[in-house]
């Protein structure tokens, strides 16, 4: 099923195709052992066997762009990279697990870019014949935006990583141009960037690559007035070879095109240049873009093989020859190289014809290696590979590849096996967007989403639905986290009349190969997921010969992992699971829609199925890649509370659509989900089960079931704020059995509840507890098989002091309290941080409570807050974790929600004091805090 009519010229193109690039052969050794590793490429002065007469440069450039949006699409130019279908239907509220549809046809009446894009990802299309061909011409060349004399100084200024969407303002109210799902953010529309690039003489002869992360989306990229190329899908990382269009010795003028669509995603996709972007200058003999792959076998404690495959590209007119060693050495704490290369590879020698690229291997042994394992029971150890060019005794190439030694076994009766240890999958799924930051990537707000969820007892990420940054696999890596890496959310079945469904015939191959190329050497990867929900579960064959298709991508790029694809539908019996090697079930273990209420729905229905895959499936690890999806507000908590776990949420039943909010009881989920407990109990029925990632660790922007006029999400353990739910405290008292804490809900301020029931219940560690009111003892209680919480439900109100005392085996395990508090009277900030880096990007994430006299959280208080800062600092983002609120991220004033708002501060580049961040609100003592300039 093809989605478009293609325009004749293209498809002549398409046959006519010639062999521009001689691609290596991805015939990789079958290894025993799974492997892996992470490359990152910049300059370094490593041990040098050669005379230096060029080294690497790996350049950021993401500071000072020039930044323009059209106010609409119909003022928009059309330099479009294709056709799209009409929306008819404006209306968005689609059931997450929808049946996804066929794609729509559209009539091509404009000129497109498309042919002169497809041949950016030559590199990733295996068959010769297949490849794209150039067509002749320029288009663009003659518009303004792209010439170097073009006067953008009235165009906003602008550093990347840059969401546009972020700063606002949200769409509330009725008949939204962006709907709730995708946030309610202007994420829609036409964009340039522009900068210039200052290339001294000296590069001459250089080859110059434009390395960019991440842009959303459909980005096309001029320089000096000529299209270089680009790349549609917004989530994967791309290069361009500037080469051929650069002028060394002065200012060569970059434009950057994005076209991001509307009703393109499922949930908030941000918009704009939102990771890093990198300017890459080689020799043009060098190791190629994500050129090198290492894997380990045989390992051990005592030893491991390490295999290393190099890919090194030819730039030059003339055969060139080339020595390659590569040494390889352990990394501290810090990720520098410490001490003598612990191996070193042998010399291989190479040569390689003009304008292609050849692949080398080598292999050597390692005696005890330090050996990468997930937290908290082991320690993620990393290695480099430095690898060394040589030509006539001259060092021409310098390349480190970081990656770590492990192995790992998929067990079918127990599941995931690190090392020789059993590890229980706890793991989330994670979106990528940093809430009230967006989608522009920040290395800290990321390391501290990964920071709470270890102190949860997480311990794996579901990289749901897309390739993540970089960095975040650097962070995983780093931080001891397995991960699930997952390109797709669609196939060529649609979910939204605009997603990647769009492109998926053009682009799936390359996508999918310079997915699996980039994250390779990822130790923290240990799962290839090439889908989720597709549509193609229902198309029963057809489906299963394109998964089979995708599948032999990703085996023939990385036969180390197993592959999968996450199923909502698909059965045992289908053609569909049997093509993947591990089963992963969004809902279906613990059963879809099974109460009685749900009869007669034409929605997924479905027993539980873990038996039934398990039975039919007996060689392959099952795993739950979606678990619960169960709903809360942070601090919000409804009457009467449900008897029964897992209901699902509806007005007077966990949820009021009047206030848009979700109880916090942790009793209720999404309808074809289940609640936490529920999907703890049916795990450890079943032991095969690897584990499970729940739906989602944190809320993120966009898809806010059951309430979509809200801008995010209701589903996270933690809220877009990162304030922890109760429910954080139910999946540690789970996840982390040896940690004694016991933790009590709701907040006990009820003047209105006097001698009203009002349950009281507790997550503990422990095994049994005594809950106390005023001091009066309301009994013990012991949790029984398959029970995860405690529950005084007649409990009457009255105002005071509430305490658990938790038990384990009979013995004090931990206690907790709750208190009325007294009024609301003074600030109180704290930050995640004392010290942060002068460098406009490390973040200190400053809680601020509003509390009585004594400094007890008031709980249901809103009051709100101003900030301000003394210093040279800056107020990048606040926000309070309310789901409903349409306050811009902006704004240095922001309501608390339920006792608690968030600032979140940066230092300006190079500043020379600390700063001190004042919160103030009216009739409340006012909170300073400070953060200090953090020495590098
Ligand atoms: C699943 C889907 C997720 C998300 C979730 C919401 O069906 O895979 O992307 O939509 O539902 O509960």
């Amino acid at each position: 099923m093809l989605n478009f009519k293609i325009n004749t010229y293209f498809q002549f193109w398409q046959q006519n195709s010639m062999n521009i690039f001689t691609m290596k052969k991805s015939t990789l050794i079958k290894l025993i052992t799974p492997v892996f590793a992470m490359f990152i490429s910049f300059s370094v002065m490593a041990q040098n066997p050669g005379q230096k007469t060029s080294q690497r440069q790996r350049i950021s450039i993401n500071n000072g762009w020039s930044f323009f949006k059209y106010e609409s699409n119909s003022q928009a130019d059309k330099l479009i990279y294709d056709m799209r279908p009409e929306i008819k239907d404006n209306s968005e509220y689609i059931v997450a697990d929808a049946k996804p549809t066929e794609a729509l046809e559209t009539k091509q009446i404009h000129a497109v870019l498309k042919p002169w894009i497809l041949p950016t990802g030559n590199k990733f299309i295996s068959d010769p014949q297949k490849r794209h061909v150039r067509p002749e011409g320029n288009p663009g060349s003659d518009f303004p935006f792209v010439q170097g004399n073009f006067d953008d100084s009235r165009w906003e200024k602008v550093n990347l990583p840059h969401d546009w969407a972020i700063k606002g303002p949200f769409q509330s109210g009725p008949n939204p141009e962006v709907g709730g799902g995708m946030g309610r953010l202007p994420v829609n529309g036409v964009a340039w960037y522009r900068k210039k690039l200052d290339i001294p003489a000296t590069d001459t002869g250089k080859s110059v690559f434009l390395d960019i992360d991440g842009a959303m989306s459909y980005s096309i990229v001029w320089l000096n007035g000529n299209l270089v190329g680009g790349w549609p899908y917004g989530y994967n990382s791309y290069r361009l070879d500037l080469t051929p269009y650069l002028v060394p010795g002065g200012e060569n003028q970059l434009a950057i095109r994005l076209d991001n669509p509307n009703h393109s995603a499922r949930w908030y996709p941000g918009a704009g240049i939102y990771r890093n972007v990198w300017l890459v200058k080689t020799r043009p003999v060098h190791v190629a873009q994500w050129g090198t792959s290492i894997t380990s076998k045989e390992v051990s404690k005592s030893s491991a093989t390490i295999e290393l495959e190099i890919t090194i590209d030819n730039n030059s007119k003339k055969e060139e020859a080339a020595e390659v060693i590569t040494a390889v050495f352990e990394l501290d704490s810090k990720r520098k190289r410490t001490g003598k290369p612990v191996a070193n590879f042998q010399l291989l020698k190479t040569t390689i014809a003009a304008g292609v690229s050849a692949t080398t291997r080598s292999s050597v042994q390692i005696k005890k290696p330090k050996l990468w394992g997930p937290a908290p029971t082991q320690t993620s150890n990393l290695y480099l590979a430095l690898t060394t060019l040589i030509q006539n005794g001259r060092t021409i190439d310098e390349y480190e590849t970081r990656f770590g030694i492990r192995s790992v076994e998929f067990n079918p009766d127990k599941g995931v096996i690190v090392n020789g240890e059993h590890i229980q999958l706890k793991g989330v799924n994670q979106h990528h967007d940093l809430g009230a930051l967006g989608a522009a990537f920040n290395t800290r707000a990321a390391e501290r989403q990964l920071e709470i969820l270890q102190e949860m007892g997480c311990n794996a990420i579901r990289m749901s639905h897309n390739p993540p940054a970089p960095e975040l696999l650097e962070l995983t890596d780093r931080m001891g986290f397995l991960v699930i890496d997952e390109i797709f959310d669609s196939w060529e079945m649609k979910k939204t009349p605009h997603d990647f469904h769009l492109i998926f015939p053009d682009w799936y191959e390359a996508d999918t190969r310079a997915f699996i190329r980039r994250d390779r050497n990822c130790p923290s990867v240990i799962i290839w997921s090439f889908g989720n929900e597709v549509g193609e579960q229902y198309t029963a064959g057809a489906g299963a010969a394109m998964a089979r298709r995708l599948k032999n991508i990703v085996t023939e790029e990385d036969p180390t992992r197993p592959t999968t694809s996450a199923m909502n539908f698909a059965k045992p019996d289908m053609a569909l699971p049997a093509v993947f090697d591990i089963i992963s079930l969004n809902y279906q273990g613990e059963g879809i829609r099974q109460d009685p209420e749900f009869e007669g729905t034409d929605r997924i229905r479905t027993p539980p199925q873990y038996n039934a895959f398990h039975a039919r499936f007996p060689d392959k690890i099952i795993l739950s890649s979606e678990t619960a999806s169960a709903f809360s507000s942070r601090g919000v908590y409804l009457f009467p509370v449900e008897k029964a776990q897992s209901a699902p949420v509806r007005d007077g039943r966990g949820g009021d659509s009047n206030i848009r909010q979700v109880s916090s009881y942790e009793i209720h989920a999404v309808d074809f989900g289940s609640s936490a407990e529920k999907v703890f109990g049916s795990i450890e029925k079943h032991p095969f089960v690897a584990g499970e990632f729940v739906w989602t660790g944190w809320d993120y922007l966009g898809e806010p079931t059951p309430y979509y006029e809200s801008r995010s999400t209701y589903c996270g353990i933690i809220d877009l704020a990162g304030f922890k739910k109760d429910r954080f405290y139910l999946y540690q008292s789970h996840w982390r059995p040896e940690l004694p804490m016991a933790h009590i809900l709701p907040h006990w301020n009820w003047p209105e509840r006097k001698g009203e029931i009002t349950p009281v219940h507790v997550f503990t560690s422990g095994d049994e507890a005594e809950l106390f009111l005023n001091g009066k003892t309301l009994g013990k209680k012991k949790k029984e098989q398959y029970e995860y919480r405690l529950r005084w439900d007649d409990v009457k109100y009255e105002p005071g002091e509430l305490k658990a005392v938790a038990y384990k085996n009979g013995v004090k395990w931990a206690e907790s309290v709750v208190k009325t508090t007294g009024k609301a009277s003074k600030l109180v900030a704290v930050a995640d941080r004392k010290s942060i880096v002068a460098d406009g990007k490390d973040l200190a994430f400053i809680t601020v409570e509003i509390t009585d006299n004594d400094g007890l959280t008031v709980p249901r208080s809103n009051n709100t807050v101003e900030f301000s800062i003394e210093g040279p600092g800056e107020i990048v983002a606040t926000d309070n974790g309310d789901p409903t609120s349409m306050g811009s991220f902006q704004s240095a004033t922001r309501e608390a929600f339920n006792g608690l708002c968030l600032v979140i501060v940066s230092l300006k580049q190079d500043a020379k004091e600390d700063i001190i961040i004042i919160a103030k609100s009216a009739g409340l003592k006012e909170a300073r805090v400070k953060i200090e300039r953090a020495v590098k």
